[in-house]
Protein backbone atom coordinates (compact mmCIF):
# COMPACT_ATOMS: atom_id res chain seq x y z
CA UNK A 1 0.00 0.00 0.00
CA UNK A 2 1.76 3.29 -0.71
CA UNK A 3 -0.48 6.56 0.57
CA UNK A 4 0.09 10.36 1.04
CA UNK A 5 -1.37 11.42 4.02
CA UNK A 6 -1.89 15.45 4.02
CA UNK A 7 -2.94 17.60 6.16
CA UNK A 8 -1.76 21.37 7.65
CA UNK A 9 0.91 21.39 10.60
CA UNK A 10 -1.04 19.43 13.53
CA UNK A 11 -3.62 17.77 11.76
CA UNK A 12 -2.50 14.23 13.30
CA UNK A 13 -0.15 13.02 10.13
CA UNK A 14 2.01 11.74 11.84
CA UNK A 15 0.09 10.13 14.39
CA UNK A 16 -1.96 8.50 11.94
CA UNK A 17 1.19 7.46 10.38
CA UNK A 18 2.70 5.62 13.75
CA UNK A 19 -0.34 4.00 13.99
CA UNK A 20 -0.53 2.51 10.12
CA UNK A 21 3.01 1.42 10.30
CA UNK A 22 2.10 -0.83 13.45
CA UNK A 23 -0.87 -2.40 11.88
CA UNK A 24 0.78 -2.47 7.97
CA UNK A 25 4.18 -3.24 8.65
CA UNK A 26 5.19 -0.48 5.73
CA UNK A 27 7.49 2.28 6.86
CA UNK A 28 6.42 6.21 7.64
CA UNK A 29 8.74 8.17 5.11
CA UNK A 30 8.19 12.07 7.15
CA UNK A 31 10.24 14.35 5.50
CA UNK A 32 10.33 16.63 8.32
CA UNK A 33 11.50 13.61 10.46
CA UNK A 34 14.27 13.39 7.85
CA UNK A 35 15.35 16.92 7.61
CA UNK A 36 15.11 16.87 11.85
CA UNK A 37 18.18 14.00 11.39
CA UNK A 38 20.11 15.52 8.94
CA UNK A 39 19.88 18.73 10.89
CA UNK A 40 20.99 16.64 13.79
CA UNK A 41 23.63 15.11 11.91
CA UNK A 42 25.01 18.24 11.05
CA UNK A 43 25.19 16.74 7.23
CA UNK A 44 24.94 19.40 3.99
CA UNK A 45 21.46 18.88 3.48
CA UNK A 46 20.80 19.85 7.28
CA UNK A 47 22.88 23.06 7.40
CA UNK A 48 20.94 24.00 4.52
CA UNK A 49 17.92 23.15 6.05
CA UNK A 50 17.70 23.76 9.08
CA UNK A 51 17.47 28.05 9.24
CA UNK A 52 14.37 27.50 6.84
CA UNK A 53 12.87 24.83 9.25
CA UNK A 54 12.85 27.31 12.07
CA UNK A 55 11.32 29.80 10.45
CA UNK A 56 8.43 27.36 9.54
CA UNK A 57 9.09 27.97 5.99
CA UNK A 58 9.16 25.18 3.22
CA UNK A 59 13.00 23.76 2.37
CA UNK A 60 13.26 23.33 -1.52
CA UNK A 61 11.94 20.78 -3.12
CA UNK A 62 15.42 19.81 -4.58
CA UNK A 63 16.64 18.71 -1.76
CA UNK A 64 13.19 17.04 -0.52
CA UNK A 65 12.55 15.30 -3.68
CA UNK A 66 16.26 13.77 -3.87
CA UNK A 67 16.40 12.47 0.04
CA UNK A 68 12.65 11.03 -0.49
CA UNK A 69 13.97 9.51 -4.49
CA UNK A 70 16.68 8.10 -2.41
CA UNK A 71 14.67 6.38 0.58
CA UNK A 72 11.96 4.53 -1.21
CA UNK A 73 14.79 2.54 -2.94
CA UNK A 74 15.45 1.06 0.70
CA UNK A 75 14.10 -2.68 1.25
CA UNK A 76 11.84 -2.00 3.38
CA UNK A 77 9.73 -0.24 0.82
CA UNK A 78 8.79 -2.52 -1.38
CA UNK A 79 5.68 -3.53 0.25
CA UNK A 80 4.74 -0.28 0.42
CA UNK A 81 4.96 3.17 2.29
CA UNK A 82 3.42 5.96 4.26
CA UNK A 83 4.13 9.71 3.03
CA UNK A 84 3.55 11.71 5.81
CA UNK A 85 4.17 15.68 5.13
CA UNK A 86 5.53 14.85 1.24
CA UNK A 87 4.62 16.04 -1.17
CA UNK A 88 4.15 19.93 -0.22
CA UNK A 89 4.37 21.71 -2.99
CA UNK A 90 2.47 20.96 -6.70
CA UNK A 91 6.29 20.64 -7.85
CA UNK A 92 7.23 18.04 -4.98
CA UNK A 93 3.75 16.20 -6.17
CA UNK A 94 4.74 16.12 -10.06
CA UNK A 95 8.33 14.81 -9.02
CA UNK A 96 6.62 12.25 -6.82
CA UNK A 97 4.67 11.01 -9.73
CA UNK A 98 7.32 10.63 -11.60
CA UNK A 99 9.89 9.24 -9.42
CA UNK A 100 7.24 6.33 -8.84
CA UNK A 101 6.37 5.86 -12.43
CA UNK A 102 9.94 5.55 -13.09
CA UNK A 103 10.00 2.64 -10.36
CA UNK A 104 7.41 0.54 -11.76
CA UNK A 105 5.37 1.95 -9.26
CA UNK A 106 1.56 4.04 -8.14
CA UNK A 107 0.18 5.54 -5.33
CA UNK A 108 -2.87 3.76 -3.94
CA UNK A 109 -4.72 7.07 -1.97
CA UNK A 110 -4.51 10.44 -0.69
CA UNK A 111 -5.73 10.93 2.40
CA UNK A 112 -6.48 14.78 3.61
CA UNK A 113 -7.03 15.17 7.68
CA UNK A 114 -9.36 17.78 7.81
CA UNK A 115 -8.80 20.65 10.54
CA UNK A 116 -9.63 24.12 11.94
CA UNK A 117 -7.02 26.56 12.40
CA UNK A 118 -8.03 27.14 16.01
CA UNK A 119 -7.82 23.00 16.80
CA UNK A 120 -4.12 22.82 15.12
CA UNK A 121 -2.40 25.74 17.01
CA UNK A 122 -3.84 23.65 20.22
CA UNK A 123 -2.52 20.33 19.18
CA UNK A 124 1.07 22.19 17.73
CA UNK A 125 1.62 23.77 20.78
CA UNK A 126 1.01 21.19 23.44
CA UNK A 127 2.80 18.40 21.06
CA UNK A 128 5.73 16.35 22.57
CA UNK A 129 7.32 13.66 21.58
CA UNK A 130 9.73 10.70 23.11
CA UNK A 131 13.77 11.67 22.54
CA UNK A 132 14.05 8.17 22.35
CA UNK A 133 11.72 6.32 20.14
CA UNK A 134 9.81 9.86 18.40
CA UNK A 135 6.06 8.26 19.62
CA UNK A 136 4.06 11.51 19.61
CA UNK A 137 2.49 12.74 22.32
CA UNK A 138 0.36 15.49 23.74
CA UNK A 139 -0.02 17.20 27.12
CA UNK A 140 -4.08 16.98 27.41
CA UNK A 141 -5.47 14.42 24.50
CA UNK A 142 -3.06 11.66 24.10
CA UNK A 143 -0.73 11.00 27.64
CA UNK A 144 1.76 8.11 28.24
CA UNK A 145 -0.46 5.51 30.21
CA UNK A 146 2.66 5.88 32.92
CA UNK A 147 2.94 9.90 33.32
CA UNK A 148 7.03 10.44 32.17
CA UNK A 149 6.81 7.46 30.60
CA UNK A 150 6.94 6.59 26.76
CA UNK A 151 4.22 3.54 26.06
CA UNK A 152 6.75 2.24 23.04
CA UNK A 153 10.23 1.92 24.31
CA UNK A 154 9.86 3.15 28.14
CA UNK A 155 12.07 6.28 27.56
CA UNK A 156 11.75 9.37 30.55
CA UNK A 157 13.30 11.51 28.21
CA UNK A 158 10.83 13.60 25.95
CA UNK A 159 11.48 16.77 23.72
CA UNK A 160 9.48 19.64 21.79
CA UNK A 161 10.43 20.81 18.78
CA UNK A 162 11.31 24.32 18.13
CA UNK A 163 9.27 25.23 15.30
CA UNK A 164 6.21 24.58 17.28
CA UNK A 165 6.34 27.93 19.51
CA UNK A 166 2.83 30.22 19.00
CA UNK A 167 5.54 32.72 16.08
CA UNK A 168 6.32 29.93 14.31
CA UNK A 169 2.72 27.83 13.86
CA UNK A 170 1.51 30.81 11.99
CA UNK A 171 4.13 31.04 8.99
CA UNK A 172 3.68 27.16 8.99
CA UNK A 173 -0.10 27.29 8.55
CA UNK A 174 0.66 30.26 5.95
CA UNK A 175 2.83 28.04 3.80
CA UNK A 176 0.14 25.00 4.17
CA UNK A 177 -2.38 27.30 2.30
CA UNK A 178 -0.32 28.97 0.22
CA UNK A 179 2.20 25.91 -1.03
CA UNK A 180 0.56 22.89 0.07
CA UNK A 181 -3.44 23.01 -0.10
CA UNK A 182 -3.21 22.99 -3.96
CA UNK A 183 -2.71 19.31 -3.86
CA UNK A 184 -6.21 18.85 -2.77
CA UNK A 185 -7.18 19.72 -6.30
CA UNK A 186 -4.54 18.38 -7.95
CA UNK A 187 -4.98 14.78 -6.11
CA UNK A 188 -8.77 14.96 -6.44
CA UNK A 189 -8.89 15.53 -10.16
CA UNK A 190 -6.34 12.24 -10.06
CA UNK A 191 -9.58 10.55 -8.73
CA UNK A 192 -6.84 9.68 -5.53
CA UNK A 193 -8.19 12.05 -3.11
CA UNK A 194 -10.45 10.95 -0.20
CA UNK A 195 -11.38 13.57 3.01
CA UNK A 196 -11.07 12.44 6.66
CA UNK A 197 -12.48 14.49 9.35
CA UNK A 198 -9.38 15.48 11.57
CA UNK A 199 -11.47 16.84 14.72
CA UNK A 200 -12.37 13.18 15.72
CA UNK A 201 -10.70 11.69 18.50
CA UNK A 202 -7.35 10.06 17.54
CA UNK A 203 -9.22 6.63 17.37
CA UNK A 204 -12.43 8.21 15.31
CA UNK A 205 -9.57 9.10 12.84
CA UNK A 206 -7.79 6.05 12.87
CA UNK A 207 -11.37 4.46 12.50
CA UNK A 208 -12.45 6.56 9.32
CA UNK A 209 -8.99 5.94 8.04
CA UNK A 210 -9.43 1.89 8.38
CA UNK A 211 -12.30 2.21 6.54
CA UNK A 212 -10.83 4.35 3.62
CA UNK A 213 -8.24 1.57 3.36
CA UNK A 214 -10.38 -1.59 3.42
CA UNK A 215 -12.21 -0.12 0.35
CA UNK A 216 -9.05 -0.02 -1.52
P1 LIG B 1 6.77 18.33 9.45
O1 LIG B 1 7.58 17.67 10.48
O2 LIG B 1 6.25 17.54 8.32
O3 LIG B 1 5.61 19.11 10.19
P2 LIG B 1 4.11 19.52 9.71
O4 LIG B 1 3.66 19.11 8.40
O5 LIG B 1 4.10 20.95 10.02
O6 LIG B 1 3.25 18.60 10.55
P3 LIG B 1 3.36 18.35 12.02
O7 LIG B 1 4.41 17.30 12.28
O8 LIG B 1 3.49 19.63 12.76
O9 LIG B 1 1.89 17.80 12.34
P4 LIG B 1 1.20 16.41 12.15
O10 LIG B 1 0.10 16.56 11.18
O11 LIG B 1 2.18 15.29 11.93
O12 LIG B 1 0.55 16.28 13.60
P5 LIG B 1 0.86 15.29 14.80
O13 LIG B 1 0.41 13.91 14.46
O14 LIG B 1 2.24 15.47 15.31
O15 LIG B 1 7.60 19.54 8.80
C1 LIG B 1 8.37 20.42 9.60
C2 LIG B 1 9.14 21.37 8.70
O16 LIG B 1 10.05 20.62 7.86
C3 LIG B 1 8.30 22.19 7.70
O17 LIG B 1 7.79 23.37 8.29
C4 LIG B 1 9.34 22.47 6.60
O18 LIG B 1 10.24 23.49 6.98
C5 LIG B 1 10.12 21.17 6.54
N1 LIG B 1 9.53 20.22 5.58
C6 LIG B 1 9.02 18.99 5.88
N2 LIG B 1 8.58 18.38 4.78
C7 LIG B 1 8.81 19.24 3.75
C8 LIG B 1 8.54 19.18 2.36
N3 LIG B 1 7.94 18.11 1.80
N4 LIG B 1 8.88 20.25 1.60
C9 LIG B 1 9.48 21.33 2.13
N5 LIG B 1 9.76 21.46 3.45
C10 LIG B 1 9.41 20.41 4.25
O19 LIG B 1 -0.20 15.85 15.88
C11 LIG B 1 0.00 17.11 16.49
C12 LIG B 1 -0.41 17.01 17.98
O20 LIG B 1 -1.81 16.80 18.06
C13 LIG B 1 0.25 15.84 18.73
O21 LIG B 1 0.59 16.28 20.02
C14 LIG B 1 -0.83 14.75 18.76
O22 LIG B 1 -0.73 13.95 19.91
C15 LIG B 1 -2.12 15.58 18.76
N6 LIG B 1 -3.19 14.95 17.99
C16 LIG B 1 -3.09 14.32 16.78
N7 LIG B 1 -4.30 13.91 16.36
C17 LIG B 1 -5.20 14.32 17.30
C18 LIG B 1 -6.62 14.19 17.43
N8 LIG B 1 -7.38 13.58 16.49
N9 LIG B 1 -7.21 14.73 18.54
C19 LIG B 1 -6.48 15.34 19.48
N10 LIG B 1 -5.11 15.48 19.43
C20 LIG B 1 -4.50 14.97 18.34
Amino acid sequence: MRLILLGPPGAGKGTQAQRLVEKYSIPQLSTGDMLRAAVKAGTEVGQRAEAVMNAGKLVSDDIVNAIVSERIDEADCVNGFILDGYPRTLVQADAVEAMLKGKGIALDVVIELQVNDEVLVDRISGRYSCASCGTVYHDTSKKPAKDGVCDKCGSTEFKRRSDDQPDKVWTRLQAYYKETSPLIGYYYAKGLLKNVDGLQSIDDVAADIDRVLEKL
